[in-house]
């Protein structure tokens, strides 16, 4: 990296010298890790401004609406890749050739069968659990199975883990899909696409030959690459803060899985879904975002607004165009299309939304795209996760790769000072 130098100075003291990284696509960071041993911290809640690591997998730029994966451009991965490629790319930075994406796609599948054990695992969980309390569990679970055998340190062992993690977390998403509605478990088919396994796992019926739609198909391939990554997220952060003590890759996971689950993050898809269908009609429109507006109200526009995005979603754009395909296949009713696209349009003219650069994200319209499929709301973060899990494993992978630094942010007091304890209980 180039290095140039900034110079800060605190209250007249002696001007601390800083170096100044340059990003590959120019951004400009302070390397402030010399501060802490001169006295200072730096004070961030939320990391708005804050670079937690450095890495080579995704890139954003918010501004401008950029989402490029090892270079590549989401808009042209989501139309002319398939999500086995993306997770190539995203683990070793390259595109496969053929015969490397076989090989890729063989020793994925190799790992579709799911431990025994955690089928009793499963069965121990109220019917009605929340798919994502489930699949938290399950990922926890398989820490139990695959840890005296599994070495952090060994490179081999962490790429058997990547591998292990794509073919078995859509099984076990299904699983919780199909447990829910006390239906037998269905195992993945080595002839059927990643996407199309999720299909066929969720809604097949083990006496019934089950053929994969080809538009659904390809629509939930491409939910999976405009979800695969999305670099320092509070998920991904996650992993890389549990990941960082050389804990088990898969309570990593599990980690990363609950994050995932918050309304502000993941859990938006579901809680966006459940907003249109609140607002039902397109003359309630104005009412919800007048209550969007207000301070005194907790209420926000769902699949609105992201911290790095100031612009445009890209993903939403991709994600736009699959919806009117999917509705239009289906010849579904499409009232909350319409909701959506007017909800889209009031808020962008609205001078709260511009001055803010609040957009659509990810999450705006990829709802109606599930729910089209048959995919219940409860499950649409469970997608999510099964998507993003090559984004997790692939910065878990590189942050090994590199050598860890365990997590260990600072903070500032603003408790007590000191003061003399005398029991109040004697
Ligand atoms: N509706 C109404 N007002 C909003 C919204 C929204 N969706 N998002 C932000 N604002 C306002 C917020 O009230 C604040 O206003 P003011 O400056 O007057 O106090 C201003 O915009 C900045 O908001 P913030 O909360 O400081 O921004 P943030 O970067 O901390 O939050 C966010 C980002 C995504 C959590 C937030 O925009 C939000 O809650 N959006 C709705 C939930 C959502 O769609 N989440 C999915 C994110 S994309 C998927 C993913 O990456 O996981």
């Amino acid at each position: 990296m180039d290095k140039k130098k900034a110079t800060l100075t605190v209250d007249g003291t002696v001007p601390i010298e800083l170096d100044v990284l340059r990003g590959s696509l120019g951004q400009k960071e302070l390397d402030i890790r010399t501060l802490g041993a001169q006295g200072y911290f730096t004070f961030d809640p939320g990391f708005t401004s804050t670079a937690s690591c450095q890495s080579k997998i995704t890139y954003i730029d918010g501004d401008q609406g950029v989402l490029l994966y090892r270079g590549f451009p989401i808009d042209q991965l989501a139309l002319n890749s398939n999500y086995l490629e993306v997770c190539y790319i995203l683990l070793y930075g390259e595109t496969p050739n053929l015969d490397q994406f076989y090989k890729f796609q063989g020793s994925v599948t190799n790992h579709f069968v799911l431990h025994e054990q955690i089928h009793h695992i499963l069965r121990g969980f109220c019917r009605n659990s929340h798919p994502m309390a489930m699949l938290c569990a399950m990922t926890g679970a398989l820490a139990t199975i695959y840890h005296d055998s599994m070495d952090v340190n060994r490179k081999t062992h962490r790429d058997l883990t990547a591998k292990r993690l794509l073919a078995q977390m859509p099984i076990m998403a299904s699983m919780c899909y199909r447990y829910s509605r006390g239906k037998p478990f269905i195992y993945p088919r080595n002839d059927f696409s990643y996407a199309g396994n999720i299909l066929y796992m969720m809604f097949s019926s083990p006496s019934d030959k089950y053929v994969v739609n080809p538009i659904l198909e390809r629509a939930l391939d491409c939910i999976l690459i405009l979800h695969a990554d999305h670099e320092q997220n509070a998920s991904t952060s996650t992993i890389r803060t549990v990941g960082s003590s050389g804990a088990n890759p898969f309570s990593c996971i599990a980690a990363a899985v609950a994050s995932l689950w918050g309304p502000s993050h993941g859990g938006a898809n579901e809680a966006c879904l459940l907003m249109l269908e609140e607002i039902g009609t397109v003359e309630n429109i104005p009412l919800f975002l007048q209550r969007a507006k207000d301070k005194n109200d907790s209420f926000r526009l769902m699949g609105f607004g992201h911290r790095v995005y100031k612009n445009y979603d890209p993903r939403a754009m991709v994600m736009r165009d699959i919806c009117h395909e999917v509705l239009n296949h289906l010849e579904v009713k499409k009232d909350l299309m319409e909701v959506a696209m007017k909800l889209e349009y009031l808020a962008l003219h609205d001078s709260y939304f511009i001055e803010r650069k609040l957009y659509p994200n990810v999450d705006f319209y990829s709802g109606i795209i599930l729910q089209a499929m048959g995919i219940p709301s409860s499950m649409f973060t469970v997608i999510f996760a099964i998507a993003r899990t090559v984004g997790w494993i692939a910065h878990w992978k590189e942050m090994h790769d590199e050598g860890l630094k365990i997590a260990r942010p600072r903070q500032l007091y603003t408790g007590y000072t000191r003061r003399n304890f005398n029991s109040k209980i004697k």
